[in-house]
């Protein structure tokens, strides 16, 4: 995130700045982990694949609905929302996919990888926001890390023995 624009929002300027650039790296994340979630639901083979297929559309589909939130709160306190590719290559910090393991098994634990980066990357924010005094942006940080905590419990029982 780039520059703190005017806003007539109470919170400190040092307070929206630091989190703006905390917003930006959760926000960079999630939308990597959608686009991780997007190659799983396609490239997936396997017995399981129906029901992998119809699971991995919906970490798309909430990691799409957090991404939206992060950014429009990231706007909200005079920030930019930024998806660039390079700014998701720089700050996405997902671990690297690999599309020839495409078995069910391998699928999900990758998207589990995932899911796991994300999950404990918007835990570590939540007690950033607190520390900066900012209970709406701990807040939905909160809110995303308990929804990617349950995600992740639905995307590992796959992979149970
Ligand atoms: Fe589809």
């Amino acid at each position: 995130m780039n520059a703190v624009t005017t806003t007539r929002n109470d919170l400190p300027e040092t307070t929206r700045h630091a989190m703006t650039e905390r917003l930006g790296e959760v926000l960079a994340g999630v939308t990597q982990l959608s686009l991780h979630a997007r190659m799983a639901h396609w490239n997936v083979q396997g017995p399981q694949f129906l029901q992998l297929h119809e699971l991995f559309d919906k970490v798309y589909e909430e990691a799409g609905a957090w991404g939206d939130l992060l950014a429009e709160r990231a706007v909200q306190l005079g920030g930019i929302a930024d998806v660039r590719l390079e700014t998701l290559a720089r700050q996405g910090g997902l671990p690297g996919w690999d599309p020839a393991r495409r078995d069910g098994r391998a699928t999900v634990d990758q998207v589990a990888a995932a899911l796991a980066e994300v999950a404990r990357r918007v835990r570590a924010a939540i007690a950033d926001a607190e520390q900066a005094g900012d209970a709406g942006t701990a807040d939905l940080f909160t809110e995303i890390s308990r929804a990617a905590d349950k995600l992740l419990w639905f995307v590992e029982a796959h992979a149970a023995q």
